[in-house]
């Protein structure tokens, strides 16, 4: 599976979901999560993300966010056509630690 990861909080730009097959991304107030029952593993969103926060779950130290995208992808509606992202996205996208401060 492929898993979303601290990156896309509070950035959001949605780009992901407007190429997966399966429609398996879901939306919280600030990050997107993926279903990992519902990935077939076919990689076409990780370039999609403009800051690289969708990575294969082969990569390592990727506990936490297995576990975030398997436990919210039940409880969060699923997102299949883009938004716009929040204004500060751009900001947002650089600063550290915000799974901590702004997970949700
Ligand atoms: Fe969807 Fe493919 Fe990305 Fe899995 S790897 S979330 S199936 S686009
Ligand atoms: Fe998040 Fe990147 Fe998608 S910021 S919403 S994973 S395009």
């Amino acid at each position: 599976t492929y898993v979303v990861t601290e990156v896309c909080i509070k950035c959001k730009y949605t780009d992901c979901v407007e190429v997966c097959p399966v429609d398996c991304f879901y939306e919280g107030e600030n990050m997107l999560v993926i279903h990992p029952d519902e990935c077939i593993d076919c990689g076409v969103c990780e370039p999609e993300c403009p800051v690289e926060a969708i990575k294969p779950d082969t990569e390592p130290n990727l506990d936490k966010w297995l576990e975030v995208n398997a436990k919210f992808s039940e409880e969060w509606p699923n997102l299949t056509t883009k938004k716009p992202a929040p204004e500060d996205a751009d900001e947002m996208a650089k600063q550290q630690d915000k799974y901590e401060k702004y997970f949700s």
